[in-house]
């Protein structure tokens, strides 16, 4: 196996914060130069695309502020093409999947301890990676689901919502899935959810009421704003409400605005916990994670789904498709996890 690397590659950056992520970017060179002593370099096959794309591109990602330009993405699929001096476990030519930040780039360099090395490059295992390591561990160690819990995952067909419904499912819980579409309905019942809900055709808090009269022992709460505050009053006593993201807000800088009044109080009223997840924080339990991941997969017992935007026009090839892919995850259609071959 050979490859050839060429003397320079390309890059994204973002060149101005602005939650309009195509008038952020800029696509740039960089020389390649060799991988430092424990780095290898790693040329990119597929890209995947997440919601904090938006919000790192508009300057609210980071809790300390980032000099302009900064390189952006989470993580990608790609084969080793270069190897540092001192990296003694991995081999030329190795299948990898990575979460480096800075991921949109044809080339990447990564250190040696953040390459996961997999049987080859297909971008099939994408789902798994942020998104995948984001539903199991937020859904452990702060969901800490049990069996017979009843689950309530928002935007549950999307990149981490269609792993945390079947994460759930795999851990014996019921499991609610709020979506927008009944193509969507359609997607989440495939995935075993046991009660779909179409928030543009049904009301949420109709069904809540009607359905859980006790409320959800886990709330998983990526949107954020009223949906937010709405369903935190629908936890069962004793209920958990993990924080993902709010993507409703995810450019808003005020976050003032978010808070539920009353908390403390609130919160004692029904044993409740609410609890934020931040992956990087979590980072020592990925490779666990990943790999049991890994396995249901094999096992069959997972069905992570791609979207590379071909069931809506043409597929996401090269860095110059990437700002479109994030507009579609942005547009709210697509299912699964959005990626983008290089
Ligand atoms: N905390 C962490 O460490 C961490 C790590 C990774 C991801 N996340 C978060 O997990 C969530 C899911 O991320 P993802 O990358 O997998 O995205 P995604 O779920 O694939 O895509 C976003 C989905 O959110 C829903 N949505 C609801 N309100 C929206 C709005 N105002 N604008 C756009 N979409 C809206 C849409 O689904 P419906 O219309 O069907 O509801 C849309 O398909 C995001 O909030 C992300 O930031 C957090």
């Amino acid at each position: 196996m050979s490859f050839a690397i060429p003397r320079a590659f390309r890059k994204l950056v973002v060149r101005k914060l602005t939650p309009a992520f195509k008038d952020a970017i800029e696509i740039v060179q960089q020389n390649v130069v060799p991988p430092r002593s424990r780095e290898v370099l790693i040329k990119n096959k597929f890209l995947g695309i997440n919601s904090s794309d938006i919000s790192a591109a508009a300057g609210c990602y980071f809790t300390e502020k980032l000099t302009l330009p900064f390189e952006i993405g989470f993580e990608g699929i790609g084969e080793i093409v270069a190897i540092g001096d001192k990296v003694s476990e991995l081999k030329y030519g190795q299948p990898v999947m990575h979460m480096k930040y800075g991921a949109f780039s044809e080339y990447v360099y990564v250190p040696e301890e953040d390459v996961i090395p997999i049987a080859s490059a297909n971008g099939s295992l994408l789902p798994l990676l942020v998104s995948g390591a984001t539903a199991s561990l937020s859904l452990d160690k702060c969901g800490l689901i049990l069996p017979g819990d009843k689950v309530l995952i928002t935007a549950a067909a999307g990149g981490a919502g269609h792993i945390a419904v079947q994460w759930a499912k795999n851990a014996g819980c019921h499991v609610i899935g709020t979506c927008s579409s009944e193509d969507k309905v359609k997607f989440l019942k495939s995935l075993g959810c046991d009660r779909p809900i179409n928030n543009k055709e049904e009301s949420l808090v109709d069904i809540l009421h009607k359905e859980y009269p006790d409320g959800v022992n886990v709330i998983w709460e990526s949107i954020g704003g009223k949906m937010s505050d709405t369903l935190f009053k629908h936890l069962a006593v004793k209920g958990r409400m993990v924080v993902i993201e709010g993507i409703s807000q995810n450019t808003n800088e005020d976050l003032e605005k978010d808070a539920i009044k009353g908390l403390p109080t609130k919160l004692l009223q029904r044993s409740s916990m609410l609890s934020g997840f931040f992956l990087p924080h979590f980072k020592n339990d990925i490779p666990h994670y990943l790999s049991i991941l890994v396995s249901l997969l094999h096992e069959q017992s997972l069905k992570p789904h791609i979207d590379d935007g071909s069931s809506h026009g043409k597929p996401f090839k090269g860095l110059e498709d990437v700002s479109r892919a994030v507009e579609y995850l942005q547009s709210g259609k697509s299912k699964g996890k959005v990626i983008v071959h290089l």
